[in-house]
C-alpha cells in the first residue's frame, strides 16, 4: 500500500496561484477526500499528483521517494478525469480493458476483470455500446471501472459521482469503497457533495485559495470546523 507525501507544493498559471504551499499527507490505503469551492486548486493538485503538471515548488513524495523527475507514464497512477476522458471510437468493453490490453495482461484475466467491473458500475447490459451511446452518468461509471481495471495502488479521482443520478449513487458510492479498501489502493478523490465525502472518506482535506485549511476525518470536521468554509460545507448537508 502506498503513502503519497506533497511538501510545499506551489503552482501559479500566471498571476494564479492555483496550488499555495501544500502540505498533505495519506496514510497506506486510505480514502482522502479533496473538498472546497471551485477554481481552489483541486483539480490542479490531482495533476500534480498524477505528473501531467510539474509544480513550481515542492515535491510529490511516494512511500519516501521524491517521483519529481518520474513521467507521469511511470508513476502508474490510476486517473479519472473531471471530464471522464473516455475514447470516443472505443465501446464500453474496449475502454475499461484497454488499459490491461497495453500491459499483455492475458486474455482471461481482461475479460474476468472486464466482467466484475461492468457488473460493480452496473453496465453489464450496455458493454457494446460508444460513449456516445451514453448517458453523462453512464460515461462516468465506465471511467471509473477503466480506472479500477488496472488495479492501480494509488487512484486520483476528480468528482468521480457528479453525474452519476441518485439511484445508481448508493450502489456505486459503497462498491467503490469496498474495492479499493479490498485492492489496498490510497485514493484522493475530489467530491463536491458533502454528502458523498462523508460517507466515502476516511479523511477530508478542505481547500480554499490553493491552501489546505483542514484536513481531519468527518467526525473532527463535524465537532471541530476550524473556519467558516469548513462550517459552510458542512451547513450544506443539513439543508
Ligand atoms: N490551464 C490553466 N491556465 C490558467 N489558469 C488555470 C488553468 N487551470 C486552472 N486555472 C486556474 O487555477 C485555479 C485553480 O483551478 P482548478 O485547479 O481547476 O480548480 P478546481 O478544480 O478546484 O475548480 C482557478 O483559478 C483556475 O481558473
Ligand atoms: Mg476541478
Amino acid at each position: 500500500m502506498k503513502i503519497l507525501r506533497l511538501e510545499n507544493v506551489c503552482k501559479s498559471y500566471g498571476e494564479t496561484r492555483a496550488l499555495d504551499m501544500v502540505n498533505l499527507e495519506t496514510t497506506a490505503g486510505e480514502f482522502m477526500v479533496v473538498m472546497g469551492p471551485s477554481g481552489c486548486g483541486k483539480t490542479t493538485l490531482l495533476l500534480v499528483i498524477l505528473g501531467a503538471l510539474q509544480p513550481d515548488e515542492g515535491h510529490v513524495i511516494i512511500d519516501g521517494e521524491a517521483v519529481d523527475d518520474l513521467p507521469m507514464e511511470s508513476r502508474g497512477m490510476g486517473y479519472v478525469p473531471q471530464d471522464f476522458g473516455l475514447f470516443p471510437h472505443m465501446n464500453v468493453r474496449q475502454n475499461i480493458s484497454f488499459g490491461l490490453e497495453v500491459k499483455n495482461t492475458p486474455r482471461e484475466v481482461i475479460d474476468q476483470t472486464v466482467k466484475r467491473m461492468l457488473s460493480l458500475v452496473q453496465l453489464s447490459q450496455h458493454s457494446e455500446r460508444r460513449p456516445s451511446e451514453l448517458s453523462g452518468g453512464e460515461k462516468q461509471r465506465v471511467a471509473l471501472a477503466r480506472a479500477l481495471a488496472t488495479n492501480p495502488s494509488l487512484l486520483l479521482l476528480d468528482e468521480p459521482l457528479s453525474s452519476i443520478d441518485e439511484a445508481t449513487k448508493t450502489h456505486v458510492r459503497e462498491s467503490l469503497k469496498k474495492i479499493l479498501k479490498e485492492a489496498g489502493a490510497t485514493t484522493i478523490c475530489v467530491l463536491h457533495n458533502p454528502e458523498d465525502a462523508f460517507a466515502l472518506g476516511d479523511r477530508i482535506a478542505v481547500m480554499n485559495k490553493g491552501r489546505i485549511i483542514q484536513v481531519g476525518t468527518p467526525q473532527e470536521l463535524l465537532e471541530e470546523p476550524r473556519d467558516s468554509i469548513v462550517k459552510k460545507l458542512i451547513a450544506t448537508m443539513y439543508v
